[in-house]
């Protein structure tokens, strides 16, 4: 399969494979003279960047990436408004048009869950989901699993603390996913009830066999943690009431909260972020998701490299 759609479609064998590669990139990064030979590789080639919804990291680590590799990259800043989706035109006809111009990929962001699979649907290029709604980021999850991976050596029994607002974060759902494919990693997500993960994720995770657990209790979840990934409230798919109903100030990852983290912890949080993880958590030597953020660009390179080949 070309498309990367899904966290699940990964399996640890793949993913080891890519992070592989990453590490490699990471490497020749500091020599452009050492990226040659894989830039003459992907030469000519074009991939187009539809983003229907804001991104920072997503956006600009897939186009840096895409450069990087010798990839061409075309699209619109704003695809709601500077494509023909003003006009009303649907995503199939836009991936099937795009299809016409001899382009080797389409790097999509969709605010409806689903679209990523309806472009692939009539895509014969590969189509690569950046997050689609309250849907998938499966990038985003591996890249999520990759910073795991180089700061502890193992991606198998942790005790990861998943927490925000879990109805409405896609990015949450697709690291469960993964996590779930590792064995002995226990999860538990912390949220208010209203935004707790959903059945469908939770269904998968008994199906693997991954213990997990629920709870409001921040204070309770973060005593017994090493991985801790915070996420924002998903303001942008909440109504007024709903945001007022949720009481953020529980959630708060901030000094209290760094007093009950173990030491050996690390603190993860796909950003962007608002009041849930204050700056002044910067400091503390376990936070990581800057640094997260970074390997965005070594995997997304990664998952370029290996699609783009698939289809030479
Ligand atoms: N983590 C993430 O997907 O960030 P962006 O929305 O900025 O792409």
């Amino acid at each position: 399969m070309y498309h990367i759609l899904a966290s699940e479609q990964f399996s640890p064998q793949q993913l080891e494979g890519l992070f592989v590669k990453a590490d490699a990139f990471r490497e020749t990064d500091k020599n452009i003279g050492d990226r040659r030979e894989v830039m003459v590789r992907h030469f000519g080639r074009l991939v187009v960047s539809m983003f229907y919804e804001a991104s920072t990291r997503t956006k600009f680590s897939f186009g840096i990436a895409a450069k990087k590799l010798g990839i061409s990259v075309e699209g619109t800043e704003n695809a709601s408004e500077f494509s023909s989706a003003a006009k009303g035109e649907s995503i199939e006809d836009t991936v099937k048009v795009l299809n016409e111009y001899g382009i080797d990929g389409i790097i999509l962001r969709t605010k409806e869950e689903g679209h990523a699979n309806l472009a692939a649907s009539v895509s014969k290029v590969m189509v690569i989901n950046g997050g689609d709604g309250k849907g998938e980021h499966p990038t985003q999850a591996a890249l999520d699993m990759y910073t795991i991976r180089n700061e502890f050596g193992r991606l198998d029994s942790h005790n990861v603390v998943i927490g925000g607002d879990l109805a409405h974060g896609r990015t949450a759902r697709s690291l469960a996913l993964l996590l779930s494919k590792y064995p002995n990693n226990k999860i538990t997500f912390v949220s208010t009830p209203e935004l707790q993960i959903s059945e469908d994720i939770k269904a998968k995770l008994r199906e693997h066999n991954t213990q997990y657990k629920e709870t409001s209790e921040m204070f309770d979840a973060l005593r017994d943690a090493n991985v801790v990934y915070w996420t924002r409230l998903q303001l942008e798919r909440l109504n007024k009431e709903e945001q007022l109903s949720l009481g953020q100030e529980s959630f708060v990852l901030g000094a209290a909260a760094l007093e009950v983290l173990p030491k050996e912890a690390i603190i993860m949080h796909p950003l962007p972020r608002q009041g849930e993880l204050p700056v002044t958590t910067d400091d503390d030597p376990r936070a990581r998701y800057f640094r997260q953020a970074g390997n965005g660009l070594y995997v997304r390179m990664a998952m370029l490299d290996d699609n783009m080949q698939d289809l030479a």
